[in-house]
């Protein structure tokens, strides 16, 4: 069909040139296909093609095309390339002349090959390799190299695809030659983090039918930039941490990842911005990340933390995030007791409820931790008051007792309710003051007293004591005699009391024989105010002494006359000549009285009842018995030491008066002499003892004199030693020591007695001795009246 339509284009051209033909056949025709007939086109006979010659004639190109005489045609001897034959030159055609012999003729043909898409578009490399940063922008272009197609026309290269087209797009730029140049052109931009190796196909295609295509593969590398910042996992981190965890603790780790790539990858973690209250409390490791505890947390300073970390890549982006940190509290807090006001000293008369003590209490823990209960020891007499939050009074509870308790040691212990709890005390001590409000007691409800009469005045006697249980002042007890009268007399002129000591001291020598006993009253007063007061009845009883030696009664002694007992002769056995009376003032076994027989004229004759004082005979009177008899009874108390006195008891044995008056003359004469011995031994006894005084005295001061005398002339410049002069002891009965002299003064108080009295200075009871024991009971009393007095002047010191 083809080649009809370029044999009809062939026709028209003979129509113009005479012997030339032109034919068109496609190239690639296989051998032996037929181009045209020429035979018929020339009109020539086939006869005379064989007859002539006829053969080609060209001087190129030879051999693509023969001529078959026999046909008249012709045919395709070598199958023709287009591109081979012209390459790139339009239209192409081969030029040969058919010459004929006998005759000569030619005739011209002209072969058109016209192109067969016969060639794909190719490129010279099956791959091309690019390195792009991902930084590279929109726009950028890269040169590709182009695919050549050896087919013209519309058989030639027509366009490019580039594929996928994710992020280059092929782009044709007409070159002032007039070919092409194939640029990718970035569109979108590259992501080495999405993409790292891409692969594009170039698809170069010509307009051929079929279309022929030819490919080349682009392999780009996607090169790093940094154009990723590190990112936080989280851009708010929370922590917790317990107060006082140690130092190192780490808290939370923090994560920041970058997509870049090395370098651009490589995060350092820093603190970014830290608030004061944190600085130096927290360190960031800066290749992990590890936050660790630097300082000391105090969940009482600060709960929260807040610290910005940020993440940095080398090539300098960053990112940051929050990390916040609670520290949870732990009760390491102690309550802190703080002692707002408080008394050291209270009076035993406080009512109750009053306030002692005022506590604050603090714990700066939190929650359970800062609870805060108080409370105090057990047994005693203050509670615990809670006012308000966190403050509390100590108030007393019941009534105070200095006498019970002084002191008291409050300790207040307030505890957390935390666990386990911690607690913290406080000891106060807290003082009673005293109130008068205890009176003295004495102790004994009542006394007795005993005091042995014959004392000397101002002796004491007894003492009361009361007991104060109030302090110091009010328990100064004072004694006080309180005013009564005894007998009509004050008490006060028997008894003194001595208001600190509570001393009883006798005022006067009490006499047993005048008042045995008596009562009083004494009021103890302490020293308060008002003064409290008690008073206690005492009983005082006066103890005989033996101090009354017996009286008799009868028989009458009386100084001159006689009075003597008859007994007749005739008397029996038995006979009551007469009977002794005596009394003893004194009382019980002082006046317990029994008599004996002292002396006798005839003691086989006489005998005297012990307890009645009766005499009687105890045999026959018989006449040779004498009629003067002389009996000395002794008439004794049972007191220690015992009394006695002496009665001479005349009896006259006779039957008749007169007999017995002749005879008793002779009794006043012994008498009166022997009272006048009696009375010259005394007197001279009296001057020896002055002489040897007063030559003793003479010899001591000579003695003392000298002494001085040489004293004061070889050692004036020495401490003159006081001279004590020998002392005279009063000791009675004890020997004599060395400086000490017993000096006894006997001294008659009856210049007719020879009665010797012993006087003792000083001695607390005196006790009057009557040796000679034939004393009246006037004589006695007036003794007793000079001992009595003070300046005795029995008693002699030197
Ligand atoms: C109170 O404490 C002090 C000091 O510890 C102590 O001397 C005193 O005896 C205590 N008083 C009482 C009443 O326990
Ligand atoms: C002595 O005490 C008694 C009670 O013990 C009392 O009745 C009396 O009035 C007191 N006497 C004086 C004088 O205070």
């Amino acid at each position: 069909m083809r080649g009809q339509v370029l044999l009809f284009f062939s026709v028209l051209s003979l129509s113009s040139v005479l012997g030339q033909v032109s034919y068109s056949i496609p190239e690639e025709m296989p051998k032996g296909s037929l181009v045209g007939n020429i035979a018929k086109d020339f009109g020539l006979d086939v006869k005379r093609l064989k007859s002539g010659k006829a053969r080609i004639f060209t001087r190129d190109n030879d051999g693509y095309i023969e001529l078959n005489n026999e046909r008249g045609v012709l045919l395709i001897k070598n199958i023709i390339d287009r591109e081979a034959l012209c390459g790139q030159t339009t239209p192409c055609a081969l030029h040969f002349k058919i010459i004929l012999e006998n005759p000569m003729e030619f005739y011209s043909v002209t072969i058109e090959i016209t192109d067969v898409n016969d060639n794909p578009p190719s490129f010279e490399k099956n791959d091309v390799k690019f390195k792009i940063s991902e930084s590279a922008v929109s726009g950028a272009k890269f040169i590709l190299d182009r695919a050549v197609d050896s087919d013209v026309g519309s058989n030639g290269l027509q366009t490019y695809k580039l594929q996928p087209t994710d992020n280059f797009v092929v782009k044709l730029h007409d070159q002032a030659d007039g070919t092409k140049n194939v640029e990718m052109i970035l569109d979108k931009p590259l992501d080495r983090e999405k993409n790292e190796h891409l692969s594009l196909v170039l698809t170069a295609l010509d307009g051929g039918e079929p279309q022929m295509t030819g490919t080349m593969q682009i392999l780009i590398t996607v090169l790093d930039a940094n154009d990723n910042a590190p990112v936080f996992t989280q851009s708010v981190y929370k922590a917790s941490i317990k107060e006082n965890a140690p130092v190192g603790t780490v808290v939370v780790t923090v994560t920041a990842t970058d997509a870049d790539h090395g370098s651009h990858g490589k995060i350092t973690y820093s603190i970014s911005s830290i608030l004061d209250h944190a600085r130096g409390l927290f360190e960031v490791n800066d290749e992990s990340g590890e936050i660790r505890l630097k300082g000391n947390v105090d969940y009482e300073k600060a709960r929260t933390f807040q610290i910005n970390i940020r993440a940095s890549d080398d090539g300098g982006l960053v990112d940051s995030c929050k990390v916040i940190i609670d520290v949870n509290d732990m009760n390491d807090n102690k309550p802190d007791i703080h002692i707002l006001s408080k008394s050291n000293v209270i009076s035993e008369d406080a009512n109750p409820g009053t306030v002692v003590t005022m506590i604050n209490i603090e714990d700066t823990d939190s929650g359970e931790n800062g609870n805060v209960q108080c409370s105090i020891n057990d047994n005693i007499p203050f509670v615990m008051k809670s006012t308000t939050n966190d403050f509390y009074s100590l108030i007393t509870d019941s009534g105070l007792d200095r006498e019970t308790a002084s002191e008291y040691n409050i300790t207040v212990t307030c505890s957390d309710e935390g666990v386990p709890s911690l607690s913290s005390s406080v000891t106060l001590t807290l003082q009673i003051s005293d109130v008068n409000d205890n009176a003295p007691v004495f102790e004994r409800s009542s006394y007795e007293a005993y005091i042995v009469e014959n004392n000397t005045p101002g002796l004491s006697i007894f003492t009361v004591r009361a007991r104060d249980a109030d302090w110091n002042q009010n328990a100064r007890v004072s004694y006080i005699l309180e005013d009564s009268s005894v007998n009509g007399v004050p008490v006060s002129s028997y008894v003194s009391v001595s208001a600190d000591s509570g001393v009883i001291h006798a005022v006067r020598s009490f006499d047993y024989e005048q008042i045995k006993d008596f009562h009083f009253r004494v009021k103890a007063q302490d020293g308060g105010s008002p003064p409290l007061s008690k008073n206690v009845t005492v009983k005082m009883l006066i103890q005989d002494q033996n101090d009354n030696p017996p009286q008799v009664l009868y028989p009458v002694q009386t100084g001159g006359s006689l009075v003597a007992e008859m007994v007749p002769r005739s008397a029996d056995v038995s006979y009551l000549v007469t009977k002794v009376v005596a009394v003893d003032v004194d009382s019980g076994q002082n006046a317990w009285l029994s008599y004996k027989l002292q002396k006798a004229t005839d003691r086989a004759l006489f005998e005297v009842g012990l307890q009645n004082g009766e005499i009687r005979t105890i045999r026959q009177v018989t006449d040779k018995d004498a009629v003067k008899q002389r009996l000395t009874v002794i008439v004794e108390d049972n007191g220690q030491p015992s009394r006695s006195a002496t009665v001479i008891v005349n009896v006259a044995v006779a039957d008749s008066f007169p007999e017995v008056l002749s005879e008793f003359t002779d009794f006043t004469h012994d008498k009166e002499y022997n009272d006048n011995l009696t009375f010259y031994l005394v007197l001279a006894l009296a001057v020896v003892s002055f002489l040897f005084i007063t030559c003793l005295v003479v010899i001591i001061s000579v003695k003392i004199y000298r002494w001085r005398q040489s004293r004061i002339m070889f050692h004036s410049n020495l401490p003159v030693i006081p001279y004590y002069p020998p002392r005279y002891s009063d000791t009675l009965g004890t020997g004599t020591l060395q400086h000490v002299y017993n000096y006894e003064v006997c001294r008659t108080t009856d210049s007719r007695k020879s009665d010797c009295k012993f006087g003792t200075a000083g001695s607390q009871n005196v006790l009057i001795m009557d040796p000679s024991a034939t004393g009246t009971m006037q004589r006695i009393q007036s003794e007793k009246s000079i001992l009595d007095e003070p300046d005795s002047p029995l008693e002699v010191r030197i």
